[in-house]
């Protein structure tokens, strides 16, 4: 498909599963014209996690790819970069002794009304070893439910609220160890919010658990001793194997990844070496 009004054609090489794609054959440091844009979100739609390896954007560049996408979400708790209000620096340093940023299972700020629909990350330094990031498959993972279980989900709607990670009490106010990221603790984050815990992605239309270990504090109208099981069976479904893509970073790689049908949790094992990213989100709508 070279025909210029529809763009250069793009390379899109799905994983096995079909969970996961990379995409070459573009330049994303340059406005894309109106063709390969619908191909790049035609692909985010069928695969969710998209990798665009050699694209080793400036902030700038990375704030316009990501005005392509959507308006810029709202982050909180995370500090921006100075001068670049949208995007943040994720860090570790050699001799930081932290638990990674995102280093549990999660999908970005579900605790908001309306949380982000992408994430968008581009590695600046990648350590020689370790610093993968997994994604599980929401969408996979539900179909994969018996009918029993889908019956069961379908009216819930789990309660989400970022007071573990950054309310007064969270791991992050405790911490003892030095972190390079400047984050922000709040009474802010006590809040919650309800959503779907199955939602329909509103372009593809499948349906996805949404589910978020970091923030999903419960269910409503279930007590603790009812929704902790149930929640901890679906985050044993969604993490396991056969749903779950790993990306191996290189330096100057961009990934752009679906927070409304996904799950991510970024792995350490680089003790001893720096490894930098930069983020940006496109706001998403209400969960329906
Ligand atoms: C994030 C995140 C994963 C990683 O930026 O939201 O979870 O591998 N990052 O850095
Ligand atoms: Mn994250």
């Amino acid at each position: 498909m070279a025909d210029g009004a529809t763009g250069a054609a793009i390379q899109v090489r799905p994983q096995p599963s079909g969970f996961g794609a990379e995409v070459t054959g573009l330049d994303l440091s340059k406005p894309l014209d109106a063709g390969t844009l619908a191909q790049v979100k035609d692909a985010w739609a069928r695969h969710a996690v998209l990798a665009f390896p050699d694209q080793p954007l400036t902030l700038d560049e990375l704030e316009a790819f990501t005005l392509q996408i959507g308006p810029f979400g709202d982050d909180p708790y995370v500090a921006p970069m100075a001068g670049h209000p949208n995007v943040l620096e994720v860090r570790r340093e050699p001799d930081e002794k932290t638990t990674p940023f995102g280093g549990n299972w999660h999908s970005d700020w579900s605790f908001q009304e309306r949380p982000p629909a992408a994430t968008i990350l581009r590695s600046e330094i990648v350590p020689p070893v370790g610093g993968d990031t997994l994604y599980a498959d929401g969408a996979a993972a539900y179909d994969a439910l018996p009918d029993e279980m889908k019956a069961r989900l379908a009216p819930l709607r789990a309660v989400h609220s970022a007071t573990r990670a950054y309310g007064p009490k969270s791991g992050y106010a405790r911490e003892l160890e030095v972190r390079s990221m400047p984050i922000i603790v709040s009474p802010d984050a006590d809040k919650t919010w309800a959503h779907p815990l199955v939602r329909t992605h509103p372009v593809s239309g499948r349906k996805a658990l949404f589910i978020s270990p970091v923030y999903t504090v419960g269910i409503e109208g279930m007590t603790p001793d009812e929704a902790d099981p149930l929640l901890r069976d679906l985050y044993a479904h969604m993490t396991q194997e056969r749903f779950v893509y790993r990306h191996v970073w290189k330096a100057g790689m961009l990934v752009m990844w679906d927070n409304r049908c996904t799950m991510h949790n970024a792995l350490g094992g680089y003790d001893g070496h720096r490894r930098v990213m930069h983020r940006t989100t496109v706001a998403g709508e209400v969960p329906v």
